[in-house]
């Protein structure tokens, strides 16, 4: 995929509608829509107002949950609309349907500086169908598509991808941001570069792995994860997370590592519990190997060490999955470790891959130190397995 795009700088905006698919799809409570987590709205501003700015017309639209077609006001944009009201500072009306009589009396009465939001795509099935009458008609609102959701860029939906077919389509400064830095990261990374990959499934992370063993120096695992990898070398892990079907697949990558010359680091000692709760009493383990009856929650002191070690020097880190349980206060050592040495290193290229790890970032208050906190999860990921993702693909390219 190509990663230079052309952007809202490359084109004349003024007066134009321009219709912008954002990523709002924030945690936030079910009952009373309060928002838990207003990173991605935040991060979507500075291209709304860029366009205001230049003059444009600003029609936003963005899927919220996975309501698959069906009206549930549980997942509405009214909270985000509230919310970029607020940050705007100006009036964001939001449709009362999705591509209706309403959405398209106020898109074709919208004026230069205005802005207004079309509430949640996805509670027409058309939108994740990519349905081709769909995206026309969401098209024929505007003179040009922003794409600016890259959370959402790894699906092939019609405001990602569809609606392309019928629009000018150019990236918004966030997809410019991502692209920059994780773009960089794949195409020239300033080595050593180093992958630190954690969470709990090896099977969720079995492209990214891969192609990690192609670009990266070093590569650090952690997480439940370890243990299948842990498990794989012959180690006993107790009652520890295993995913049994995917230990061929570990042992491959163990010798593959060994091939191409790829530190592959894994835990030497851990924290343990005998149970899977907040109040478990934490058991260290000194070494690979984890007794029967306990279950390994956390990486322990040597692992913190020999983690940081291989972080010293590095010049781009990549992390994308905690080190272990980082809810349970007693086993958030190893990602707070983990954290706070990334935190720690001016020289190197930092980047956080979305999901969990931007969670522990954030919560630990690290995140101002790091150079990049991905607003995509799943799209991160694929993004760093090398994937062509659709909703990028289809944008022009930079000249
Ligand atoms: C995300 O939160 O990862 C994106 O908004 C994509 O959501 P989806 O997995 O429901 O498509």
């Amino acid at each position: 995929m190509n990663y230079h795009k052309k952007s809202i700088r490359d084109v004349d905006v003024s007066n134009k509608k321009v219709l912008l698919r954002c990523d709002f799809n924030v945690p936030h409570d079910k009952k009373t829509g309060i928002i838990q987590d207003v990173t991605r709205i935040a991060e979507s501003v500075p291209t709304i107002q860029y366009l205001l700015e230049q003059g444009a017309a600003v029609i936003i639209c963005s899927h919220l949950g996975r309501p698959h077609g069906i009206w549930n006001p549980a997942l509405s944009l009214a909270s985000v609309a509230g919310c970029l009201q607020s940050i705007l500072n100006k009036p964001v009306p939001i449709t009362r349907d999705v591509l209706g009589s309403d959405t398209k009396a106020l898109a074709g009465n919208l004026h230069a500086g205005q802005v207004m939001l079309i509430e949640n795509l996805r509670f027409r099935i058309e939108e994740e169908r990519n349905d081709p009458l769909f995206s026309k008609e969401l098209a024929s609102l505007a003179h040009l598509f922003v794409f600016d959701a890259f959370g959402a860029s790894h699906r092939a939906h019609s405001s990602t991808e569809g609606v392309t077919e019928y629009l000018p389509a150019v990236a918004g400064f966030l997809i410019e941001k991502e692209l920059a830095v994780m773009g960089a990261a794949l195409e020239s990374p300033r080595r050593p570069f180093v992958s630190i990959m954690g969470g709990s499934k090896v099977s969720d992370k079995i492209g990214v792995i891969r192609k990690m063993l192609d670009t990266a120096d070093t590569i650090i695992i952690g997480g439940g994860m370890a243990y299948t990898f842990l498990a794989a070398q012959g180690h006993s892990i107790g009652t520890s997370l295993v995913e049994t079907e995917q230990l061929d697949f570990a042992r491959e990558m163990l010798q593959l590592a060994q091939e191409k010359g790829v530190t592959l680091l894994l835990p030497t000692d851990h924290m343990a519990a005998s149970h899977f709760s907040k109040d478990a009493e934490p058991h260290p383990v000194d070494n690979c190997n984890i007794p029967d009856g306990y279950m390994g929650l956390d990486i322990g002191p040597c692992t913190i060490n020999l983690y940081k070690n291989a972080l010293k020097d590095a010049g781009t880190v990549f992390w994308n999955g905690p080190m272990g349980v980082f809810e349970f206060p007693a086993f958030a050592n190893g990602t707070f470790a983990i954290a706070k040495a990334m935190a720690e290193m001016p020289q190197a290229i930092t980047i956080i891959g979305g999901g969990d790890s931007a969670f522990a970032v954030e919560q630990m208050g690290f995140s101002n130190k790091m150079t990049h906190i991905s607003t995509g999860g799943g799209a991160a990921l694929e993004f760093m397995e090398g994937l062509s993702l659709p909703g990028i693909a289809c944008l022009e390219d930079a000249e």
